[in-house]
């Protein structure tokens, strides 16, 4: 369905030295930069996948997203959607897909949003029939009812949001690509957002590529995960794949009875900082750590030894822990398994 292949994007990037001197120079003999926004990705996702595209900032994410929907040509490489160039002919290729970008709405500021999506049923061309049960549907799923006869201006923004999903959605696209949907937004709204895309998802078969930084997004939507960091591929498999590869983090629990000062883990075990984290806090003691360099029995009974304890509960580790260390790090100092 989607196929990135070897994808690079420079940018040009005027350099000014500091100061007026340096704005007057620059004015006269404009010194550029090359920017490398993207280096060597390439990733391939299947019809009806939904695929959570994530990477610290700056990776690169958005500049992907802008190749895939023709907005930017990549400096070299391609990307093919359902067989298409999205640079080549972009009138009808832009039927074939939805783009939201959080970050900014693709909505008429000045227009009631009912009108609005008046104005994108001719644009795309959508029959009336369609346009009915389509508005329907995502009234029912994103709840627009309440502000449909409201400027874009005046929504909120989880209004807003919602507002700019169905409109990417209107015209039924095969593919949609979502740039940080859920970004600034309020639980209640976020869980519309996902619900909307769930549906979609399940009911129309559409593939979607969704960039986020909750991954609460990724866990509940997304069936795989592709990383990039500074324009490169980290990571392209399952969550189960990325906890496997990566989920040697565990979390102990212990309610403790006593003085939790006489626990020292760091000291005892000899382990590094980016091995362990300890939080004590109204008698209970979370201890997050690395159990290829502790084992879990080791630290169960060195606390045991320690301290009265009360309770004990063990988390695997999340992704969200397993990705920030991957944010942090590199993967290279997480050891394999
Ligand atoms: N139009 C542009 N001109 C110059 N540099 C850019 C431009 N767009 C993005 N960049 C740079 O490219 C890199 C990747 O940006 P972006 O794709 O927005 O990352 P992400 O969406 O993952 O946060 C960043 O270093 C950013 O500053
Ligand atoms: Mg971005």
């Amino acid at each position: 369905m989607i196929e990135v292949k070897n994808l690079h994007k420079e940018f040009k990037k005027n350099v000014k030295e500091a100061g007026l001197k340096g704005s007057v120079k620059s004015l006269f003999h404009p010194k550029t930069e090359i920017v490398q926004a993207v280096r060597n990705i390439s990733f391939d996702v299947d019809k009806g996948e939904i695929l959570g595209f994530i990477g610290p900032n700056g990776a690169g994410k958005s500049t992907v997203i802008k190749m895939l929907t023709g907005i930017l040509t990549p400096t070299s490489g391609t990307c093919t959607i359902n067989g298409r160039n999205p640079t080549v002919n972009r009138k009808s290729y832009v039927k074939e897909i939805g783009v939201v970008f959080g970050q900014r709405t693709q909505l008429w500021w000045d227009l009631p949003l009912r009108e609005t999506y008046s104005v994108l049923k001719e644009i795309y061309e959508v029959s009336d029939e369609d346009y009915k049960r389509r508005m329907a549907f995502l009234n029912e799923v994103l709840e627009l009812d309440g502000f449909i006869t409201s400027p874009v201006r005046t929504l909120s923004l989880g209004q807003r949001m919602r507002a700019d999903i169905a409109a990417s959605l209107l015209h039924n696209p095969k593919v949609l690509f979502l740039d940080e949907p859920t970004i600034g937004l309020d639980v209640v709204v976020k869980n519309n957002i996902r619900n909307a895309i769930d549906h979609i998802n399940k009911h129309e078969n559409t593939t979607v590529i969704l960039t986020t930084h909750d991954l609460e997004d990724i866990e509940l939507l997304a069936n795989r995960i592709v990383m990039i960091d500074k324009g490169t591929n980290v990571f392209d498999g399952t969550i189960g794949e990325l906890k496997s590869k990566y989920g040697q983090i565990r979390e102990l629990n212990f309610v403790v009875k006593d003085d939790e000062k006489s626990l020292d883990y760091k000291g005892h075990f000899n382990i590094s900082d980016k091995d362990i984290t300890v939080a004590k806090e109204n008698g209970t003691v979370k201890v997050r750590f690395n159990s290829s360099a502790v084992a879990v029995s080791d630290m169960v009974s060195y606390t045991l030894d320690t301290v009265k304890v009360s309770d004990i509960s063990v988390k695997d580790a999340d992704i969200e822990e397993i990705i920030r260390r991957l944010y942090q790090h590199g993967d290279k100092e997480i050891p394999e398994k």
